[in-house]
């Protein structure tokens, strides 16, 4: 499949293109260019989806924040070959919210994702309306950093020959080897994969829906008109009330419901959100010569068109739907946490040692349905320290606490502020030095399911395991 996203040369995508869809039609639609598409389901839908491998490697689909059978899942040893159906039949469970899907097979998610492997699922419910943006005016924003070529074609990891030690690291950047450990960064920023994005708006309230669907770049959204922003939803669903925010921070995979109002803006007015510096050598373990977008450097994002006059009233609600406490003391494991060392030994990540293995019967994590846990991910035990977004499936989870090695403590800081740890998430951002402790519940779905490491470099390189749910 080919898109026009550059002047002069089409790019050759893996999109997922919805052909077959029977049912309501206002189910699936795509991001302007086509390039992802969107698919709208409600709580407590029944939905069935047959999904047909047309690439040339096997692949499967991850549900990413949903709570669906083990064999749904998305377990890279589900992968189907070239040709292949999978079906997937599954009532939506989950809260209303901005949820993903992309692909999961073994050591090839960060290539397939990359190449256009990605779409939203986005659930709603009564209870969430709100009086919340509808409609055109509920966007969801996908943003992903992307390198291309001379002829626009996607580039994934360094073409350039040389080892590890080679000239590719210590001159120009990183060499393919050293990107495929530590994580791919593009230097063009893509939303809804276009580049340079701009979107009209009217003078009204609009409620984005940011995706980091990014393989391994982390942002700090911020308006460049210093305008502090309103954090509305996390990975799963609405916050219990809005929250500000100077800037805010996403790994990959986390997303946020931002809530933004152009009321009184004069048409033809931009408004600009860039991502502000931070301490992206300490995020990246020193590692990043020579690029030419590093982490943490500071670039656009996007821009907010003010294109024509609308009358709306729009009101932020001051709370949504309360929510739960979070009770530590619920964990069975209180007082003796799980503790999860995020690890690399002989050039391969693992989690306390271990990297990932298809075979779950010999190699996982029991856990109970029906309890709950809590879990730490800790970032300080490796000789590699680099930023980890912990995600883990089948879930969503609360975060307890952080703490942080104080040698460590400044270069979080520089993006600590935007951390929204108030409401449900499936996945955490772990900087360098940081311990972050979850609390999750385990419902009724037993059987093999994942936690990984989601940048997806990190997650291909051995930085994953399977749990299985008893
Ligand atoms: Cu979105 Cu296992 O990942
Ligand atoms: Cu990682």
């Amino acid at each position: 499949d080919t898109l026009r996203i550059w002047p002069g040369p089409t790019t050759r995508v893996w999109r997922y293109d919805g052909r077959v869809v029977a049912g309501d039609p206002s189910a699936l639609s795509f991001v302007a260019n086509g390039y992802a598409p969107i698919l709208r389901v409600r709580r407590g839908q029944k939905i069935r989806i047959n999904f047909i491998n047309e690439l040339s490697e096997p692949t499967i689909i991850h549900w990413h924040g949903l709570t669906v059978p083990a064999a749904l899942d998305g377990h890279p040893r589900d992968a189907i070959g070239t040709g292949r159906r999978y079906v997937y039949e599954f009532e939506v469970r989950n809260r209303a919210g901005t949820y993903w899907f992309h692909a999961h097979p073994d050591g090839r998610t960060g290539a397939q994702v990359y190449y256009g492997q990605a779409g939203f699922l986005l659930v709603s419910d009564e209870e969430e309306a709100f009086g919340l943006p509808k409609g055109e005016h509920d966007m969801p924003l996908m943003i992903q950093d992307r390198r291309v070529d001379a002829d626009n074609q996607f580039v994934y990891l360094a073409q350039r020959a040389g080892g590890m030690m080679g000239r590719g690291m210590m001159g120009g950047g990183m060499s393919g080897m050293m990107e495929r450990m530590m994580g791919f960064l593009g230097d063009r920023i893509l939303v809804n994969g276009q580049p340079d994005y701009v979107l009209p708006v009217a003078t009204r309230a609009y409620r984005l829906r940011l995706l980091n669907g990014s393989n391994s770049r982390i942002y700090k959204f911020a308006r460049r008109d210093g305008v502090p922003l309103t954090v509305i939803g996390t990975d799963g669903g609405l916050l219990g009330q809005p929250l500000k925010r100077p800037y805010v921070t996403l790994a990959p995979a986390e997303r946020v419901d931002l809530w933004i109002d152009f009321a009184g803006q004069p048409v033809g007015t931009d408004i600009a959100l860039d991502s502000l510096p931070f301490d992206g050598d300490a995020a990246m373990g020193g590692m990043m010569g020579g690029l030419t977008l590093p982490m943490g450097a500071h670039f656009p994002i996007m821009k907010f068109r003010v294109a024509r006059r609308e009358q709306a009233h729009d009101q932020l609600p001051p709370k949504f739907k309360p929510l739960p406490p979070i009770r530590a003391q619920d964990a069975i494991n209180a007082t003796q946490p799980r503790t999860f060392g995020i690890t690399m030994g002989m050039m391969t990540w693992g989690i306390n040692g271990r990297r990932f293995q298809m075979d779950g019967v010999t190699s996982s994590e029991t856990v109970r349905a029906g309890t709950t846990e809590i879990w730490e991910f800790r970032n300080d035990e490796s000789m590699m320290l680099m930023a980890h977004a912990m995600h883990v499936h089948n879930v969503q989870f609360r975060v307890l606490d952080r703490s942080v090695a104080a040698d460590l403590a400044a270069a979080r800081a520089t993006l600590s502020g935007g951390y929204v740890d108030e409401g449900w998430k499936d996945t955490v951002l772990v900087m360098p030095g940081e311990r972050v402790r979850v609390l999750m519940h385990f419902g009724s779905y037993t059987g093999l399911f994942l936690y990984h490491c989601h940048m997806l470099e990190h997650e291909d390189t051995g930085l994953m395991r399977n749990y299985l749910i008893r």
